[in-house]
């Protein structure tokens, strides 16, 4: 099923317009990352794809059809899309970790026995055993993340929405997040993501759209989107160390880390 938006704009309130004009397919690749500068509209438009606001012009589509926003309808719409939010407190609403796991579950009403294990192996997924029956005001931020992640996780959907899902992760979260979209993808699931990590986008993308005050001003594969060294300074972003290495080193540009190791014993052997 595909999840788009066309020509699509939104303002919040009387406000001027922080989405503008946008047309992107979000099922054309695996892994879609989405870049740009505080304030350029990411979170909106994950909103938006949510139908948790309405566009003010144009449409988010399910399968080519405009959303319905009643209440029915969306119920729907979110067993098909499912956001982890920025802000985990935004996302969390119970006391205790495992009720507000099971809580979208339940809305569902999915059966306790099969609500239990969703959750045991969401946790699994997030190392999130040890703090499982933590009452979620002690936890510190990078612990709601991860409850706030396998909430998104038991949901089991086909588009999985992840704005800044490693902020506030230790370097083992954010690896095990890397693995985690890797699998998810490999199931056949769509992600989209946005993150100030220009380096884990490069890394675990297909493919970028690149915002600037709320227009959608590139797109493509990442070894081409992050080439022009100005461009994308000039929108408030940094290019991917391993193209940087590439542009000033004239090394290979290679996608990932472990080619551009592999590469380089390779060059050592040939010496
Ligand atoms: N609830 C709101 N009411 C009014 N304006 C808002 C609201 N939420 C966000 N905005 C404005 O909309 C614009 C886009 O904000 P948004 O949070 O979508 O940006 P972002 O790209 O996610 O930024 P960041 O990189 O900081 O997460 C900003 O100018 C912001 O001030
Ligand atoms: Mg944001």
């Amino acid at each position: 099923m595909t999840l788009s938006v066309s020509s699509m704009s939104f303002a919040y309130e009387k406000g001027d317009p922080v989405l503008r004009n946008l047309n992107m397919d979000f099922s054309t690749h695996s892994v879609i990352g989405v870049v740009g500068a505080n304030g350029c509209g990411k979170s909106t438009l994950f909103k938006l794809l949510l139908g948790l606001h309405t566009p003010t012009e144009g449409s988010v589509n399910w399968s080519q059809q405009p959303i319905d926003y009643s209440k029915k309808a969306l119920i729907q719409h979110r067993k098909n899309v499912t956001l982890l939010f920025q802000e985990p407190d935004q996302q969390i609403f119970y006391t205790d970790v495992y009720n507000d796991i099971a809580f979208s579950l339940r809305n569902l009403g999915i059966a306790e026995h099969e609500i239990e294990q969703r959750i045991q192996r969401a946790l699994d997924l997030v190392d999130g055993k040890s703090f499982a029956h933590k009452p979620i005001q002690y936890l510190s931020y990078g612990q709601k993340k991860r409850v706030a992640l396998a909430g998104s996780l038991v949901m089991d959907s086909e588009y999985l929405l992840l704005d800044e899902p490693t902020a506030g992760l230790d370097p083992n979260g954010t690896k095990q997040m890397k693995a985690l979209i890797r699998s998810i993808s490999d199931l056949g699931k769509n992600v989209v993501m946005s993150s100030h990590d220009i380096n884990l986008i490069y890394d675990v993308c297909d493919y970028v759209y690149v915002m600037s005050q709320g227009e959608m001003v590139s797109q493509g594969e990442p070894q081409n989107v992050f080439l022009d060294k100005r461009f994308i300074e000039q929108v408030g972003l940094e290019q991917p160390w391993l193209v940087k290495m590439h542009q000033e080193f004239g090394m290979p540009l290679f996608r990932h880390e472990h080619e551009m190791v592999a590469g380089s014993s390779l060059i050592k052997e040939s010496i």
